[in-house]
């Protein structure tokens, strides 16, 4: 279907703008392919990726090991449903378990739906306990997806409103505020939810003060804790998950994007206790956890641990962070730099919104969340070869929009 004729991209978005549903507003260019952080465009140009399809393509474009596991897997066995056993879905319910310490895991198809799982399953809890428990507590700014559940959790009014009404019982305190979370969260509370990172929301770290409120909050009324790492989970930080660097201890984790390197697959995680509460027939997908989710699954997990992969990214996260500061400090519209690992976010005191088609002219791929934000989200396997040439590029892009 690819062409690299000069009326490429015209077709692409003629046939689009006819049968596409129009909920995107896309920037005016086609892939066509990758290779590492590589990406070109359907008129032949190149592009270092800093957005990874926004935190998916974990192991890069065209990963040899993913491809040749998908194709074998193909060629093997997609899908059986779940009316029956598979040899792969327990193999990555082990390697989730022992990466995260929760005992058990549900896999479903995307980040939402792993959201989705958490918030049934803590509803379960409560009520296979005999005291069921509606309210959720969420935060201000947070993200958690755009299905009904995930939705009703979600701050922004702008994707809430035209849908309500959602989800009665969830109450939305400010980011950072250990005193408003204490005073919220009470024996009526079913769970908190949170993004150790908040990512959409603009990359906002948790702070350990905060953490220590949800853990004192949890630990006095007895609400459980969802930890949504769809976003900064699975290596993304140079940790496992955040709630590691945070000393957060949930209940229940969401996890997606970068898990199947750019199949889609996501998961709760879930803790012995909270598991316990759950039966036969309580949630269940048709797709969920097929034997190519979890093929590709357990090959990106393989490259994580054993492949060394976390501490990569704590290696080049470092690498990263210096000269991203560097970039940072050359442009007087940054105004802050948060982040870890390999998820950054760079504050301006304007709106974003120039710096993505500025980058795509200096061949760079970034993206603006939070209005005012930059943000960075790499494949996991960026070199700091790559990483150098992608922040120049970025570097050239801010200073023509200074300019
Ligand atoms: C923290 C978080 N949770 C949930 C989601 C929803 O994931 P998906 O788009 O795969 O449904 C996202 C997506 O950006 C996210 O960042």
């Amino acid at each position: 279907m690819t062409t690299t004729s000069t009326s490429a991209l015209e077709d692409i978005q003629a046939r689009e703008s006819r049968h596409v549903l129009q909920t995107y507003r896309r920037a005016p260019l086609a892939f066509v392919r990758g290779k590492g952080v590589r990406l070109y465009d359907s008129e032949g140009r190149e592009y270092l990726d800093l957005l990874s399809g926004i935190g998916v393509a974990s192991l890069g474009h065209a990963h040899e090991g993913l491809a040749l596991a998908i194709a074998d897997q193909a060629k093997t066995l997609l899908h059986t449903s779940n009316l029956f056993f598979h040899p792969l879905q327990g193999q990555v319910g082990e390697r989730l378990a022992s990466l995260s310490g929760l005992s058990r895991v549900f896999i479903c198809n995307s980040g939402t739906e792993a959201v989705e799982a958490c918030l049934k399953f803590a509803r379960r809890y409560w009520y296979t306990r005999g005291e069921p428990r509606a309210e959720i507590i969420a935060l201000e700014e947070s993200f958690h997806g755009r299905t009904m559940g995930a939705l009703s959790v979600t701050s922004d009014e702008h994707y809430r409103t035209p849908f309500e009404p959602l989800l009665p019982g969830v109450r939305f305190v400010p980011v950072n505020d250990p005193a408003a979370l204490l005073a919220a969260v009470s024996s009526n509370t079913a769970a908190i939810i949170a993004e150790p990172v908040q990512g959409e929301g603009g990359v906002r770290p948790l702070t350990q003060a905060f953490a220590d409120a949800i853990n004192e909050a949890c630990a006095k009324t007895g609400a459980l804790l969802i930890a949504d790492e769809v976003q900064s989970g699975l290596g993304r930080t140079g940790q496992p998950f955040y709630f590691n660097a945070l000393g957060l201890k949930p209940h229940l984790v969401s996890v997606g994007k970068a898990l199947g390197g750019g199949v889609p697959v996501g998961a709760a995680l879930i803790s012995d206790e909270v598991a316990s509460k759950i039966s036969y027939g309580d949630h269940g997908s048709t797709y969920g956890g097929n034997l190519l989710a979890c093929r590709a699954a357990l090959c990106f997990l393989g490259e994580l641990t054993e492949g060394g992969l976390i501490d990569h990214v704590r290696r080049v996260g470092r690498f990263f962070e210096q000269r991203l500061r560097e970039v940072a400090a050359r442009h007087a519209i940054v105004k802050d730099v948060r982040g870890a690992g390999l998820i950054w976010g760079l504050e301006l005191s304007q709106d974003a919104a120039p710096v993505v088609p500025a980058g795509l002219a200096h061949g760079v791929v970034v993206n603006r969340t939070a209005e005012t934000v930059v943000r960075l989200l790499p494949p996991l396997v960026i070199t700091e070869a790559e990483a150098g040439e992608a922040l120049d590029r970025l570097d050239a892009a801010l200073g023509a929009i200074g300019a």
